[in-house]
Protein backbone atom coordinates (compact mmCIF):
# COMPACT_ATOMS: atom_id res chain seq x y z
CA UNK A 1 0.00 0.00 0.00
CA UNK A 2 1.94 3.18 -0.98
CA UNK A 3 2.12 6.06 1.69
CA UNK A 4 -0.45 8.57 0.00
CA UNK A 5 -2.79 5.95 -0.32
CA UNK A 6 -2.45 5.24 3.35
CA UNK A 7 -2.45 9.14 4.24
CA UNK A 8 -5.91 8.91 2.12
CA UNK A 9 -7.84 6.35 4.06
CA UNK A 10 -6.96 7.48 7.57
CA UNK A 11 -8.41 11.25 6.07
CA UNK A 12 -11.49 9.13 4.67
CA UNK A 13 -11.79 7.03 8.34
CA UNK A 14 -11.40 10.33 9.98
CA UNK A 15 -14.28 12.31 8.18
CA UNK A 16 -16.53 8.81 8.90
CA UNK A 17 -16.08 9.12 12.24
CA UNK A 18 -17.08 12.59 12.69
CA UNK A 19 -20.35 11.86 10.80
CA UNK A 20 -20.51 9.28 12.61
CA UNK A 21 -20.49 11.09 15.61
CA UNK A 22 -22.74 13.54 13.92
CA UNK A 23 -25.32 10.81 13.29
CA UNK A 24 -25.78 9.49 16.91
CA UNK A 25 -26.43 12.78 17.82
CA UNK A 26 -30.27 12.04 17.09
CA UNK A 27 -32.44 8.79 17.19
CA UNK A 28 -33.53 9.46 13.48
CA UNK A 29 -29.52 9.30 12.25
CA UNK A 30 -28.33 6.97 15.09
CA UNK A 31 -28.66 4.01 12.60
CA UNK A 32 -26.89 5.70 9.85
CA UNK A 33 -24.33 7.24 12.59
CA UNK A 34 -23.50 3.80 13.33
CA UNK A 35 -22.78 2.59 9.90
CA UNK A 36 -20.43 5.17 9.08
CA UNK A 37 -18.46 4.32 12.29
CA UNK A 38 -18.43 0.59 11.27
CA UNK A 39 -17.29 1.75 7.75
CA UNK A 40 -14.80 4.35 8.80
CA UNK A 41 -13.14 1.48 11.30
CA UNK A 42 -12.74 -1.10 8.58
CA UNK A 43 -11.02 1.23 6.65
CA UNK A 44 -8.63 1.51 9.58
CA UNK A 45 -7.67 -1.30 10.33
CA UNK A 46 -6.88 -2.51 6.34
CA UNK A 47 -5.14 1.11 6.25
CA UNK A 48 -3.33 0.02 9.43
CA UNK A 49 -1.83 -3.15 8.71
CA UNK A 50 -0.65 -1.51 5.07
CA UNK A 51 1.24 0.90 6.80
CA UNK A 52 2.51 -2.03 9.37
CA UNK A 53 3.73 -3.77 5.84
CA UNK A 54 5.25 -0.92 4.38
CA UNK A 55 7.80 -0.54 7.12
CA UNK A 56 8.61 -3.98 7.17
CA UNK A 57 10.15 -4.79 10.29
CA UNK A 58 7.64 -7.35 11.12
CA UNK A 59 7.99 -11.29 10.78
CA UNK A 60 5.64 -13.03 8.94
CA UNK A 61 4.24 -14.23 12.15
CA UNK A 62 3.21 -10.64 13.38
CA UNK A 63 0.66 -10.91 10.13
CA UNK A 64 -0.68 -14.51 11.71
CA UNK A 65 -0.86 -13.18 15.35
CA UNK A 66 -2.99 -10.18 14.63
CA UNK A 67 -4.44 -12.15 12.00
CA UNK A 68 -5.74 -14.68 14.98
CA UNK A 69 -5.99 -11.89 17.67
CA UNK A 70 -8.49 -10.03 15.23
CA UNK A 71 -10.16 -13.51 14.96
CA UNK A 72 -10.66 -13.89 18.84
CA UNK A 73 -11.51 -10.09 19.55
CA UNK A 74 -14.24 -9.94 16.84
CA UNK A 75 -15.91 -13.29 18.20
CA UNK A 76 -15.87 -12.19 22.17
CA UNK A 77 -16.95 -8.83 20.57
CA UNK A 78 -20.19 -9.98 18.45
CA UNK A 79 -20.90 -12.37 21.66
CA UNK A 80 -21.17 -9.76 23.89
CA UNK A 81 -22.85 -7.81 22.02
CA UNK A 82 -25.52 -10.13 20.97
CA UNK A 83 -25.87 -11.84 24.47
CA UNK A 84 -25.92 -8.18 26.78
CA UNK A 85 -29.01 -7.38 27.71
CA UNK A 86 -29.74 -2.81 27.03
CA UNK A 87 -29.96 -2.97 30.91
CA UNK A 88 -26.45 -4.11 31.55
CA UNK A 89 -24.78 -1.78 28.21
CA UNK A 90 -23.46 0.82 31.11
CA UNK A 91 -21.35 -2.16 32.59
CA UNK A 92 -20.23 -3.36 29.52
CA UNK A 93 -19.24 -0.07 28.15
CA UNK A 94 -17.32 0.74 31.48
CA UNK A 95 -15.27 -2.61 30.97
CA UNK A 96 -14.37 -1.67 27.56
CA UNK A 97 -13.21 1.49 28.73
CA UNK A 98 -10.81 -0.37 30.93
CA UNK A 99 -9.50 -2.34 27.98
CA UNK A 100 -8.40 0.72 26.12
CA UNK A 101 -6.88 2.07 29.46
CA UNK A 102 -5.09 -1.26 30.07
CA UNK A 103 -3.92 -0.80 25.87
CA UNK A 104 -2.46 2.50 27.01
CA UNK A 105 -0.56 1.54 29.23
CA UNK A 106 0.88 -2.05 28.12
CA UNK A 107 1.98 0.10 24.92
CA UNK A 108 3.55 3.04 26.90
CA UNK A 109 5.76 0.10 28.49
CA UNK A 110 6.28 -1.01 24.83
CA UNK A 111 7.52 2.47 23.81
CA UNK A 112 10.20 3.05 26.57
CA UNK A 113 11.98 -0.19 26.43
CA UNK A 114 11.42 -0.45 22.16
CA UNK A 115 12.16 2.92 20.58
CA UNK A 116 14.96 3.87 18.66
CA UNK A 117 17.78 6.00 20.02
CA UNK A 118 16.52 9.68 20.85
CA UNK A 119 18.54 12.71 21.66
CA UNK A 120 17.77 16.14 22.97
CA UNK A 121 13.98 17.40 22.64
CA UNK A 122 12.74 14.69 20.50
CA UNK A 123 13.96 12.12 23.91
CA UNK A 124 12.05 14.54 25.93
CA UNK A 125 9.16 14.96 24.31
CA UNK A 126 8.84 10.76 24.02
CA UNK A 127 9.66 10.55 27.83
CA UNK A 128 6.60 12.85 28.23
CA UNK A 129 4.43 10.62 25.95
CA UNK A 130 5.01 7.24 27.60
CA UNK A 131 4.21 9.17 30.99
CA UNK A 132 1.18 10.70 29.86
CA UNK A 133 -0.06 7.34 27.95
CA UNK A 134 1.07 4.77 31.17
CA UNK A 135 -0.40 7.69 33.54
CA UNK A 136 -3.94 8.51 31.95
CA UNK A 137 -3.71 4.51 30.74
CA UNK A 138 -3.85 3.22 34.64
CA UNK A 139 -5.90 5.75 36.04
CA UNK A 140 -8.67 4.57 33.18
CA UNK A 141 -8.17 0.83 33.51
CA UNK A 142 -8.65 0.64 37.54
CA UNK A 143 -11.54 3.35 37.08
CA UNK A 144 -13.35 1.68 34.99
CA UNK A 145 -12.98 -1.18 36.79
CA UNK A 146 -14.88 0.41 39.78
CA UNK A 147 -17.28 1.82 37.25
CA UNK A 148 -18.09 -1.64 36.42
CA UNK A 149 -18.36 -3.00 39.94
CA UNK A 150 -20.82 0.01 40.78
CA UNK A 151 -23.21 -0.42 37.67
CA UNK A 152 -23.17 -4.21 37.92
CA UNK A 153 -23.91 -3.78 42.01
CA UNK A 154 -20.83 -6.12 42.38
CA UNK A 155 -19.61 -3.05 44.61
CA UNK A 156 -21.32 -0.48 46.81
CA UNK A 157 -22.67 2.38 45.14
CA UNK A 158 -22.39 4.66 48.11
CA UNK A 159 -19.36 6.91 47.89
CA UNK A 160 -16.49 6.10 49.67
CA UNK A 161 -15.29 8.77 51.97
CA UNK A 162 -11.62 8.46 53.02
CA UNK A 163 -10.02 10.67 55.69
CA UNK A 164 -8.66 13.68 53.97
CA UNK A 165 -9.24 12.41 50.65
CA UNK A 166 -8.63 15.72 48.65
CA UNK A 167 -5.50 15.63 49.94
CA UNK A 168 -4.93 12.52 48.72
CA UNK A 169 -5.70 13.21 45.50
CA UNK A 170 -3.62 16.40 45.47
CA UNK A 171 -0.56 14.19 46.72
CA UNK A 172 -0.82 12.41 44.05
CA UNK A 173 -0.83 14.63 41.55
CA UNK A 174 2.41 16.41 42.85
CA UNK A 175 4.01 13.15 43.43
CA UNK A 176 3.09 12.33 39.83
CA UNK A 177 4.78 15.79 38.92
CA UNK A 178 7.77 15.07 40.41
CA UNK A 179 8.63 11.43 39.25
CA UNK A 180 7.70 13.11 35.46
CA UNK A 181 10.62 15.83 36.41
CA UNK A 182 12.92 12.48 37.54
CA UNK A 183 12.05 10.43 34.54
CA UNK A 184 12.73 12.98 31.92
CA UNK A 185 15.77 14.03 33.62
CA UNK A 186 16.94 10.55 34.07
CA UNK A 187 17.06 10.12 37.77
CA UNK A 188 16.52 6.71 38.39
CA UNK A 189 16.60 5.13 34.85
CA UNK A 190 13.12 4.76 34.30
CA UNK A 191 12.04 3.47 37.85
CA UNK A 192 9.84 6.25 37.77
CA UNK A 193 7.30 5.08 35.32
CA UNK A 194 6.69 1.39 38.26
CA UNK A 195 6.07 3.85 40.59
CA UNK A 196 3.47 6.12 38.94
CA UNK A 197 1.92 3.24 37.75
CA UNK A 198 1.55 1.77 41.43
CA UNK A 199 -0.32 5.55 42.16
CA UNK A 200 -1.81 6.16 39.24
CA UNK A 201 -3.54 2.22 39.69
CA UNK A 202 -4.55 3.37 43.09
CA UNK A 203 -5.52 7.04 42.45
CA UNK A 204 -7.75 5.89 39.10
CA UNK A 205 -9.53 3.44 42.00
CA UNK A 206 -9.80 6.38 44.40
CA UNK A 207 -11.41 8.68 42.30
CA UNK A 208 -14.43 6.50 41.25
CA UNK A 209 -14.80 5.04 44.29
CA UNK A 210 -15.49 8.49 45.90
CA UNK A 211 -18.18 9.41 43.96
CA UNK A 212 -21.72 8.53 44.70
CA UNK A 213 -24.09 6.49 42.80
CA UNK A 214 -26.13 9.11 41.65
CA UNK A 215 -22.99 10.44 40.21
CA UNK A 216 -22.70 7.71 38.07
CA UNK A 217 -23.91 9.15 34.59
CA UNK A 218 -20.62 11.79 34.80
CA UNK A 219 -18.59 8.97 35.71
CA UNK A 220 -19.11 6.79 32.77
CA UNK A 221 -18.88 9.71 30.00
CA UNK A 222 -15.96 11.17 32.05
CA UNK A 223 -14.27 7.42 31.87
CA UNK A 224 -15.25 7.46 27.96
CA UNK A 225 -13.40 10.80 27.70
CA UNK A 226 -10.16 9.54 29.48
CA UNK A 227 -10.51 6.06 27.46
CA UNK A 228 -10.26 8.46 24.52
CA UNK A 229 -7.68 10.48 25.66
CA UNK A 230 -5.49 7.78 26.61
CA UNK A 231 -6.22 6.02 23.35
CA UNK A 232 -4.81 9.66 22.30
CA UNK A 233 -1.67 9.77 24.20
CA UNK A 234 -1.25 6.09 22.24
CA UNK A 235 -1.71 7.62 18.72
CA UNK A 236 1.39 9.83 19.62
CA UNK A 237 3.55 6.73 20.79
CA UNK A 238 2.97 5.16 17.90
CA UNK A 239 3.27 8.20 15.58
CA UNK A 240 -0.21 7.18 14.12
CA UNK A 241 -2.08 10.38 13.21
CA UNK A 242 -5.42 8.76 13.05
CA UNK A 243 -5.58 7.15 16.42
CA UNK A 244 -4.51 10.80 17.79
CA UNK A 245 -7.16 11.67 15.80
CA UNK A 246 -10.22 9.25 17.38
CA UNK A 247 -8.64 10.03 20.60
CA UNK A 248 -8.98 13.50 20.88
CA UNK A 249 -12.45 13.20 19.67
CA UNK A 250 -13.59 10.28 21.96
CA UNK A 251 -11.98 12.64 24.63
CA UNK A 252 -13.67 15.77 23.93
CA UNK A 253 -16.73 14.44 23.04
CA UNK A 254 -16.63 12.43 26.39
CA UNK A 255 -16.35 15.34 28.07
CA UNK A 256 -18.70 17.62 26.56
CA UNK A 257 -21.38 14.69 27.64
CA UNK A 258 -19.79 14.55 31.08
CA UNK A 259 -20.49 18.44 31.29
CA UNK A 260 -23.95 18.24 29.51
CA UNK A 261 -24.89 15.74 32.47
CA UNK A 262 -23.47 17.53 35.24
CA UNK A 263 -25.37 20.27 34.15
CA UNK A 264 -28.32 18.26 34.16
CA UNK A 265 -27.92 16.64 37.68
CA UNK A 266 -26.61 20.42 39.29
CA UNK A 267 -23.44 18.88 40.00
CA UNK A 268 -19.95 20.99 39.50
CA UNK A 269 -17.91 19.74 37.01
CA UNK A 270 -14.63 20.47 38.25
CA UNK A 271 -15.95 18.09 41.15
CA UNK A 272 -16.89 15.53 39.69
CA UNK A 273 -13.80 15.09 37.60
CA UNK A 274 -11.62 15.58 41.06
CA UNK A 275 -13.29 12.18 42.30
CA UNK A 276 -16.31 14.26 44.51
CA UNK A 277 -13.91 17.28 45.38
CA UNK A 278 -16.16 19.44 48.12
CA UNK A 279 -18.70 16.94 48.57
CA UNK A 280 -20.03 17.04 52.14
CA UNK A 281 -20.46 13.23 53.65
CA UNK A 282 -23.96 12.70 52.96
CA UNK A 283 -26.44 10.64 55.46
CA UNK A 284 -28.23 8.77 53.58
CA UNK A 285 -32.21 9.15 53.75
CA UNK A 286 -32.54 5.21 53.62
CA UNK A 287 -34.14 4.29 57.00
CA UNK A 288 -36.22 7.77 57.69
CA UNK A 289 -40.02 7.14 58.49
CA UNK A 290 -42.40 8.69 56.28
CA UNK A 291 -45.50 7.10 57.65
CA UNK A 292 -48.35 4.75 56.00
CA UNK A 293 -48.35 3.92 52.05
CA UNK A 294 -51.88 3.21 50.15
CA UNK A 295 -51.99 0.27 47.96
CA UNK A 296 -54.06 -0.03 45.09
CA UNK A 297 -54.69 -2.38 42.29
CA UNK A 298 -54.73 -2.44 38.26
CA UNK A 299 -58.14 -2.31 38.20
CA UNK A 300 -58.70 1.08 40.14
CA UNK A 301 -55.44 2.23 37.78
CA UNK A 302 -57.25 1.91 35.03
CA UNK A 303 -60.73 3.25 36.22
CA UNK A 304 -58.66 6.37 36.84
CA UNK A 305 -57.06 6.57 33.34
CA UNK A 306 -60.48 6.22 31.66
CA UNK A 307 -61.85 9.43 34.12
CA UNK A 308 -57.87 11.24 32.95
CA UNK A 309 -57.67 13.60 30.64
CA UNK A 310 -53.95 14.87 30.81
CA UNK A 311 -51.66 11.86 31.24
CA UNK A 312 -48.20 11.82 31.61
CA UNK A 313 -45.93 8.45 32.40
CA UNK A 314 -42.27 9.01 33.59
CA UNK A 315 -40.21 5.65 33.28
CA UNK A 316 -37.23 4.69 34.58
CA UNK A 317 -34.60 2.04 35.37
CA UNK A 318 -37.51 -0.34 36.41
CA UNK A 319 -39.78 -0.47 32.94
CA UNK A 320 -36.18 -1.14 31.42
CA UNK A 321 -35.45 -4.46 33.67
CA UNK A 322 -39.46 -5.32 33.30
CA UNK A 323 -39.19 -4.20 29.25
CA UNK A 324 -42.50 -2.78 29.94
CA UNK A 325 -41.93 -0.56 27.22
CA UNK A 326 -44.24 -2.72 24.59
CA UNK A 327 -47.32 -2.91 27.00
CA UNK A 328 -46.37 1.45 27.99
CA UNK A 329 -46.64 1.56 23.86
CA UNK A 330 -49.79 -0.02 23.70
CA UNK A 331 -51.81 1.63 26.86
CA UNK A 332 -50.63 4.65 24.91
CA UNK A 333 -51.71 3.90 21.90
CA UNK A 334 -55.67 2.88 23.39
CA UNK A 335 -55.65 6.24 25.55
CA UNK A 336 -54.46 8.55 22.63
CA UNK A 337 -56.89 6.53 20.48
CA UNK A 338 -59.64 7.74 23.58
CA UNK A 339 -58.59 11.31 22.71
CA UNK A 340 -56.71 11.64 26.15
CA UNK A 341 -53.55 13.45 26.02
CA UNK A 342 -50.54 11.26 26.52
CA UNK A 343 -47.03 12.56 27.06
CA UNK A 344 -43.87 11.06 28.92
CA UNK A 345 -41.24 13.01 30.98
CA UNK A 346 -37.68 11.86 30.59
CA UNK A 347 -34.95 12.53 33.24
CA UNK A 348 -31.74 13.50 31.82
CA UNK A 349 -30.07 10.31 33.56
CA UNK A 350 -33.35 7.62 34.01
CA UNK A 351 -32.09 4.01 33.65
CA UNK A 352 -28.57 2.98 33.60
CA UNK A 353 -27.17 5.54 30.42
CA UNK A 354 -27.69 8.48 28.28
CA UNK A 355 -31.00 8.57 26.34
CA UNK A 356 -31.64 4.72 28.06
CA UNK A 357 -35.36 5.75 28.33
CA UNK A 358 -35.78 7.28 24.76
CA UNK A 359 -34.02 4.22 22.68
CA UNK A 360 -36.42 1.74 24.99
CA UNK A 361 -39.62 3.89 23.71
CA UNK A 362 -38.14 4.10 20.16
CA UNK A 363 -38.06 0.56 19.98
CA UNK A 364 -41.55 -0.10 21.18
CA UNK A 365 -43.14 2.68 18.26
CA UNK A 366 -43.79 5.51 20.93
CA UNK A 367 -43.74 8.91 19.20
CA UNK A 368 -41.45 11.06 19.37
CA UNK A 369 -43.43 14.07 19.71
CA UNK A 370 -44.79 13.07 22.83
CA UNK A 371 -41.50 11.89 24.46
CA UNK A 372 -40.55 15.01 26.25
CA UNK A 373 -37.53 16.08 28.40
CA UNK A 374 -37.50 17.20 32.35
CA UNK A 375 -37.79 20.41 31.45
CA UNK A 376 -40.22 20.67 29.00
CA UNK A 377 -42.76 19.11 31.20
CA UNK A 378 -42.53 19.83 34.74
CA UNK A 379 -44.36 22.91 34.47
CA UNK A 380 -47.16 20.69 33.61
CA UNK A 381 -47.86 18.32 36.76
CA UNK A 382 -50.08 20.82 38.42
CA UNK A 383 -52.77 20.25 35.42
CA UNK A 384 -51.81 16.59 34.83
CA UNK A 385 -54.78 14.50 36.63
CA UNK A 386 -52.42 10.91 36.20
CA UNK A 387 -48.77 10.02 36.24
CA UNK A 388 -48.01 6.61 36.05
CA UNK A 389 -44.36 6.37 37.60
CA UNK A 390 -43.11 3.10 36.22
CA UNK A 391 -40.20 2.16 37.72
CA UNK A 392 -38.22 5.28 38.41
CA UNK A 393 -36.87 5.95 41.45
CA UNK A 394 -34.44 8.52 42.03
CA UNK A 395 -35.60 10.94 39.08
CA UNK A 396 -39.00 11.56 40.94
CA UNK A 397 -37.84 11.66 44.79
CA UNK A 398 -38.49 14.85 46.30
CA UNK A 399 -35.64 14.13 48.92
CA UNK A 400 -33.95 15.64 46.09
CA UNK A 401 -34.81 18.75 47.07
CA UNK A 402 -33.88 18.62 50.79
CA UNK A 403 -30.06 18.90 52.11
CA UNK A 404 -27.92 15.63 53.25
CA UNK A 405 -28.76 13.21 50.51
CA UNK A 406 -26.49 12.31 47.59
CA UNK A 407 -29.36 12.82 45.10
CA UNK A 408 -29.19 16.01 47.54
CA UNK A 409 -29.28 19.33 44.06
CA UNK A 410 -30.06 17.05 41.63
CA UNK A 411 -33.02 18.16 40.05
CA UNK A 412 -35.86 15.90 39.52
CA UNK A 413 -39.51 15.14 37.83
CA UNK A 414 -42.06 17.19 40.40
CA UNK A 415 -44.81 14.25 39.47
CA UNK A 416 -46.25 14.77 43.01
CA UNK A 417 -47.68 18.18 41.85
CA UNK A 418 -50.32 16.07 39.63
CA UNK A 419 -53.35 15.27 41.15
CA UNK A 420 -52.81 11.49 41.54
CA UNK A 421 -49.77 9.36 41.23
CA UNK A 422 -49.17 5.78 40.74
CA UNK A 423 -45.93 4.13 41.45
CA UNK A 424 -44.82 0.43 39.68
CA UNK A 425 -42.44 -1.16 41.35
CA UNK A 426 -41.98 -4.44 42.94
CA UNK A 427 -41.04 -3.19 47.07
CA UNK A 428 -40.98 -0.59 48.85
CA UNK A 429 -37.09 -0.38 48.66
CA UNK A 430 -35.18 2.74 47.92
CA UNK A 431 -33.50 3.24 43.86
CA UNK A 432 -29.94 2.94 42.94
CA UNK A 433 -29.07 6.04 45.19
CA UNK A 434 -30.10 4.29 48.32
CA UNK A 435 -32.06 7.46 49.53
CA UNK A 436 -36.14 6.25 50.45
CA UNK A 437 -38.61 8.21 48.29
CA UNK A 438 -41.27 10.34 50.70
CA UNK A 439 -43.14 9.89 47.16
CA UNK A 440 -44.36 6.98 48.24
CA UNK A 441 -46.23 8.17 51.15
CA UNK A 442 -47.78 11.39 50.27
CA UNK A 443 -51.46 11.55 50.28
CA UNK A 444 -51.96 11.67 46.52
CA UNK A 445 -49.70 8.76 45.59
CA UNK A 446 -50.42 5.01 45.14
CA UNK A 447 -48.52 1.72 44.84
CA UNK A 448 -49.06 -0.29 42.46
CA UNK A 449 -46.51 -3.29 43.78
CA UNK A 450 -45.29 -6.13 41.32
CA UNK A 451 -43.18 -6.35 38.41
CA UNK A 452 -43.81 -3.30 36.33
CA UNK A 453 -44.86 -5.49 32.51
CA UNK A 454 -47.14 -7.61 34.61
CA UNK A 455 -48.72 -4.59 36.13
CA UNK A 456 -49.65 -2.69 32.44
CA UNK A 457 -50.46 -5.88 31.08
CA UNK A 458 -53.34 -6.08 34.07
CA UNK A 459 -54.20 -2.56 33.62
CA UNK A 460 -54.68 -3.19 29.56
CA UNK A 461 -56.69 -5.85 30.28
CA UNK A 462 -58.98 -3.56 32.20
CA UNK A 463 -59.32 -0.86 30.14
P1 LIG B 1 -33.75 3.96 40.04
O1 LIG B 1 -33.55 5.01 41.06
O2 LIG B 1 -32.59 3.11 39.63
O3 LIG B 1 -34.94 3.01 40.55
C1 LIG B 1 -35.46 2.01 39.73
C2 LIG B 1 -36.63 1.38 40.45
O4 LIG B 1 -37.17 0.41 39.57
C3 LIG B 1 -36.22 0.67 41.72
O5 LIG B 1 -36.62 1.40 42.85
C4 LIG B 1 -36.89 -0.70 41.63
O6 LIG B 1 -37.71 -0.89 42.77
C5 LIG B 1 -37.75 -0.60 40.38
N1 LIG B 1 -37.74 -1.84 39.61
C6 LIG B 1 -36.70 -2.64 39.32
N2 LIG B 1 -37.10 -3.70 38.61
C7 LIG B 1 -38.44 -3.57 38.46
C8 LIG B 1 -39.44 -4.36 37.83
N3 LIG B 1 -39.14 -5.50 37.20
N4 LIG B 1 -40.71 -3.93 37.88
C9 LIG B 1 -41.04 -2.79 38.53
N5 LIG B 1 -40.12 -1.99 39.13
C10 LIG B 1 -38.86 -2.40 39.10
O7 LIG B 1 -34.37 4.52 38.68
P2 LIG B 1 -34.36 5.93 37.97
O8 LIG B 1 -35.39 6.82 38.56
O9 LIG B 1 -34.40 5.62 36.51
O10 LIG B 1 -32.97 6.60 38.33
C11 LIG B 1 -31.76 6.24 37.70
C12 LIG B 1 -30.65 6.21 38.71
O11 LIG B 1 -29.51 5.57 38.12
C13 LIG B 1 -30.20 7.59 39.15
O12 LIG B 1 -29.75 7.57 40.48
C14 LIG B 1 -29.02 7.84 38.20
O13 LIG B 1 -28.13 8.80 38.69
C15 LIG B 1 -28.40 6.47 38.16
N6 LIG B 1 -27.57 6.22 36.96
C16 LIG B 1 -27.97 6.70 35.77
C17 LIG B 1 -27.16 6.51 34.66
C18 LIG B 1 -27.58 7.15 33.37
S1 LIG B 1 -26.51 7.73 32.38
N7 LIG B 1 -28.86 7.24 33.07
C19 LIG B 1 -25.96 5.77 34.75
C20 LIG B 1 -25.62 5.24 35.98
C21 LIG B 1 -26.44 5.47 37.10
P3 LIG B 1 -38.07 -2.37 43.27
O14 LIG B 1 -36.77 -3.09 43.44
O15 LIG B 1 -38.82 -2.16 44.53
O16 LIG B 1 -38.90 -2.99 42.20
Amino acid sequence: MSEGLITAAYIIAAILFIASLNGLSSQESAKSGNIFGIIGMSIAIIATIGAMVNKGDAGSWSYVLVGVLMIIGAGIGTRLALKVEMTSMPELIAILHSFVGLSATVIGFNSFFDHEVLMGAAKTIHDVEVFLGIFIGAVTFTGSIVAYGKLSGKINSKPLNLPGKNWLNIAVVVASVLLLISFINGTMGGFELLIMLIIALAFGWHLVASIGGADMPVVVSMLNSYSGWAAAATGFMLANDLLIIVGALVGSSGAILSYIMCKAMNRSFVSVILGGFGNEDTASAGDQEYGEHTETSAQEVAESLKAAKNIVIVPGYGMAVAQAQYPVAEITKRLRAKGKNVRFGIHPVAGRLPGHMNVLLAEAKVPYDIVLEMDEINEDFPDTDVVLVIGANDTVNPAANEPGTPISGMPVLSVWEAEKVVVFKRSMGAGYAGVQNPLFFKENSDMLLGDAKASVDAILTNL
